[in-house]
């Protein structure tokens, strides 16, 4: 069971694979000043090992049925990531994260992917909640789950350290009869 799914022309995610440690370090070195502000495991990342090491965690998660981590390929060539931490299946949910090369913002990619994502959590393995919490000054990525209506619940306070601060989390989530009424079904 791969996680490889066409988004629009030209646009696919997949799970991320051994051989796709260099192209992603390659993305993040390009992008690091950009993605240092608002993930926190850019500053730990200095090689493609560590990315290297991400995958292999990241495969055992999936091969665990705990949801997948992907990348974002644009005309065959990488462009970001979106993937799962491990879902919570006492409860069916999970969080979802994502990041793109700065390079293609603003063209809806991240929220076509999410849109991909989801159905693939609720609709396939059927959840019963999706989280997503982006930094309360992180304007263009909280901008994503608003536009997928999911509903903001409240701040969770100092929840994450990002270099050198505390940062607040806004949390938003979508429950599974949000998504099947949103998506027509
Ligand atoms: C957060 C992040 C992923 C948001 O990227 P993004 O490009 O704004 O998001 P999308 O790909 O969904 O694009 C949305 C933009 O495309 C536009 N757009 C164009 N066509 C669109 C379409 N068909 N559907 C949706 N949006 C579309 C939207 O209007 C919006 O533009 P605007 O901001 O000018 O209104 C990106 O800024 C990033 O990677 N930041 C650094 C890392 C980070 O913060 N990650 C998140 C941690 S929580």
């Amino acid at each position: 069971m791969r996680f490889h799914r066409p988004v629009t022309e030209g646009i696919e995610v997949r799970q991320f694979e051994l051989g796709d440690a260099g192209e992603v370090y390659a993305a993040v070195e390009r992008n690091r000043q950009y993605l240092r502000e608002w993930l926190p495991w850019v500053d730990q990342t200095h090689g493609p090992d560590q990315v290297r090491d991400f995958i292999l965690r990241s495969l055992a998660q999936f091969h665990a049925n705990e949801g997948p981590s992907a990348g974002i390929w644009i005309d065959g060539g990488f462009a970001g990531s979106i993937g799962c931490h491990r879902i919570d299946w006492a409860n069916r949910s999970c969080s979802i994260g994502y990041w793109i090369d700065a390079a293609r913002q603003r063209r809806g990619v991240i929220t076509h992917c999410c849109d991909v994502l989801l159905a693939y959590l609720f609709g396939e393995l059927g959840l019963h909640r999706v989280v997503i919490q982006c930094g309360v000054g992180n304007l263009r990525s909280c901008a994503v789950p608003q536009r997928l209506g999911f509903t903001r619940e409240g701040v969770a306070r100092g929840a994450e350290w990002v270099n050198d601060r505390w940062v607040d989390l806004l949390v938003w989530s979508m429950l599974a009869d949000e998504w099947r009424r949103a998506a027509g079904g």
